[in-house]
């Protein structure tokens, strides 16, 4: 049986970007939120292996940290020429100065090493689980991706991330030169075209309910 979300939800991230934007996500359903940076709550150590386990692991400690339900995602780039690298690693890549051109042209050097020239050869997808935990150990748990393909050179200044390297299936511009409206708005104001509101559409509709 899935559970609904109801009062005071923890978001469990530390990232002021990711809490804006689950904050704007999740204000239609009038659900109040606060992030575990405000609780004062400890980030746990990612060690899962895969992007489920990770979004599990903040969510439950979030939870049992604070006694209340607790949301949190896990997220990366996972390109298919690269065996799914930089995966679950993908905010590593960028090392500890959160350097995305570095980390986009790290992944250039690897796909021109190996041929891959040709957008057929430049898969990717972005993948982001969700998983929201109660202090009574109950989970819900969704993921979602979007597929693209990569471009050299980056383009666009908007998003974050690996976002101008992307250029998403049937459209014409990177992420990177993408509003955040259309990347990662729901519908009616966006396309929910972003694997992050894919996802959430998906926790929306086993959680969720619209006021
Ligand atoms: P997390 O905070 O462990 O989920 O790390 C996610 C990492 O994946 C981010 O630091 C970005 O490098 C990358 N990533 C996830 N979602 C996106 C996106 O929508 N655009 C660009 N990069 C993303």
């Amino acid at each position: 049986m899935h559970r609904r979300i109801t009062g005071q939800l923890v978001i469990a991230t530390h990232n002021p970007g990711k809490l804006a934007e689950m904050r704007e996500l999740l204000a239609p359903y009038g659900i109040a939120a606060i992030s575990a940076g405000e609780l004062g709550l400890a980030e746990p150590e990612e060690t899962g292996d895969s992007f489920q386990a990770n979004a599990r692991i903040k969510a439950v400690a979030a939870a049992n940290a604070s006694g209340l339900p607790a949301f949190a995602d896990d997220s990366g780039l996972c390109v298919d020429a690269l065996d799914g690298a930089p995966g679950i690693h993908s905010a590593r890549w960028a090392g500890p100065s959160k350097d995305f051109l570095a980390a986009m042209t790290r992944i250039e050097r690897l796909l021109q090493e190996r041929g891959a020239t040709t957008p057929d050869k430049r898969k990717a997808h972005f993948v982001s689980a969700l998983c929201v935990a109660w202090p009574d150990g109950h989970v819900e748990e969704v993921e979602a991706r979007v597929d693209g393909t990569l471009v050299w050179p980056p383009r666009g200044t908007a998003g974050f991330g690996y976002d101008p390297a992307f250029l998403p299936d049937g459209h014409q511009r990177t992420f990177g030169e993408m509003t955040s409206i259309e990347k990662h708005g729901l519908p009616p104001l966006g396309l929910g075209l972003s694997h992050r509101a894919r996802a959430f559409v998906k926790l929306a509709e086993i959680c969720l309910e619209p006021r």
